[in-house]
């Protein structure tokens, strides 16, 4: 029987028809936005408030929304309630190919993005109003271009306890991530002559990319258990590497081939450059400490918050070899590509007051329990896929039997909407490796990631 429900707050009007409630108030509410009577920026009752109203569970609700949440219907913050989401009201587009603009991504396991969710708002808003209450007014000018010293100092004090990373604040440069750090850098390389960037065979493209756009031509390192093919060095300019945990197979670059790239710099006057993108999150192993500490003339340490916080903020960081300080700074300053201070002022704060760390280790702690859980779900759910690649960071790597199609999985996920991306999409040439999955586990907020994880094992062979 139809039922007509009033609820406190906004009168929602819902029809629930069918035995089962949940999927009855689901189909309810996804009928009354597509037809486009709950209108974008609707704020819907409390779950607790719904419930009450409907005669049932809580939980049944806020199941109800979060899976709306997950579909993109509805949207929903902390302290801010749930909305209709601000999208177009005809239904959500059919996947017709695996293009990513043109897939509706419900569940997201692209590597690349930490879970958004647990962006610390209330403790950076704090962090915000200190610094900024302390803030003088000169501050809110064109800053130095080295970025504000507020956040170099807070920078050293941390990447030479965290990371080993051998550092002084006039050595630091605060940019816009690590993709304009890398750009900067091959604006340097390219002003001294360089030709040639030594990059991993498996990499994003998009920094091969920008490589290519400076006028600098890649060339590729074999990357093996052991990670990158230091012997392959001999005749780069520079290098472009992962050390401690290779974008995106996952392996740590060992000690013997840490020496051994160093040498080379130091031997031949290259220039290392070491992407450390997700250097704090270290699960099972040893850490393992910057490689940048070995030889700190001639390694370019690279960080950025956009795994350890949100990549929404644009802040990365340089640690230069006293020789490029001032070339990188002219074209900086060239440039005039100056970070927000407030974001600058607020990430020193954030940092001195304990924030980040505290932050940091309750993240681990729950990535760490997320790679726990996709590891147990696919021994069980699909032994034939191996896993590797997942003793830190945010990805795992799915090796699959070699008679699957990486791109047929890609596909069929896609079709229900599951971004994942295949192996050789970080891969330039054809490298006659086995098909593989780069599964991202960071990246769905709590209540998506069983379902994520349940979509995946549906079209791994089993
Ligand atoms: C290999 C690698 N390095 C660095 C970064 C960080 O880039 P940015 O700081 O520009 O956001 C990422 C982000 O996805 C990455 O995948």
């Amino acid at each position: 029987m139809p039922k007509v429900w009033a609820t406190s707050g906004a009168d929602l009007h819902l029809e629930l028809t069918g035995p089962r409630v949940r999927a009855g108030l689901e189909v309810a509410l996804r009928e009354a936005i597509r037809g486009g009577r709950l209108r974008p920026g609707l704020v819907l009752p409390s779950s607790r408030a719904l419930a009450r109203d409907l005669g049932i569970a809580r939980n049944t609700v806020a199941d109800a929304y979060g899976q709306l949440v997950a579909e993109g219907w509805l949207a929903t913050r902390q302290g801010a309630g749930t909305w209709v989401a601000d999208r177009p009201t005809s239904a959500p587009r059919q996947v017709t190919t695996t293009s990513r603009s043109a897939i509706h991504v419900r569940y997201d396991l692209r590597a690349g993005v930490p879970d958004l969710s647990t962006f610390p708002r209330t403790a950076w808003l704090a962090a915000t109003r200190r610094a900024l209450s302390a803030a003088a007014f000169s501050v809110l000018g064109y800053s130095d271009p080295r970025g504000l010293r507020q956040l170099r100092t807070a920078l050293t004090d941390y990447l030479a306890r965290a990371r080993g990373v051998v550092v002084t604040p006039d050595r630091v440069v605060v940019c816009s991530g690590f993709a304009e750090g890398l750009e900067l850098l091959c604006e340097a390389l390219r002003a001294r002559g360089a030709r040639t960037v030594a990059i991993e065979q498996y990499g994003h493209p998009r920094y091969r990319r920008l490589i290519e756009a400076k006028g600098l031509r890649p060339v590729d390192l074999t990357v093996d258990g052991g990670g990158a093919a230091i012997d392959q060095l001999a005749h780069a300019d520079a290098a472009l590497i992962t050390p401690a945990h290779q974008f995106p197979i996952g392996v740590v670059l060992e000690a013997q081939r840490r020496r051994r790239a160093v040498q080379w710099a130091a031997d031949s006057g290259a220039l290392i450059i070491e992407d450390d993108y997700d250097g704090e999150f270290r699960y099972d192993r040893q850490a393992v400490g910057a490689m940048q500490a070995l030889a700190p003339e001639h390694v370019v340490y690279a960080g950025s918050a956009s795994k350890s916080l949100a990549p929404g903020l644009r802040l990365g960081w340089l640690v230069l070899p006293e020789r490029l300080v001032d070339e990188v700074l002219a074209i900086k300053e060239q440039l005039r590509r100056l970070s927000s201070s407030i974001e600058q002022l607020t990430l020193a704060e954030f940092i001195t007051c304990g924030g980040y760390d505290r932050h940091i280790r309750r993240a681990r702690l729950a990535y760490r329990r997320r790679r726990d859980r996709l590891v147990a779900m696919l021994r069980r759910e699909a032994p034939q896929v191996r896993v590797t690649g997942i003793s830190a960071g945010l990805h795992a790597l799915l090796e699959l039997p070699p008679t699957e199609s990486e791109v047929d999985i890609v596909a069929r996920a896609a079709a229900g909407g599951l971004a994942i991306d295949g192996l050789h999409s970080f891969c330039a040439a054809a490298d006659g490796s086995r098909p593989a999955l780069v599964v991202g586990y960071a990246a769905p907020p709590d209540y998506a990631f069983t379902t994520a994880i349940t979509r995946l094992c549906a079209v791994l062979p089993h």
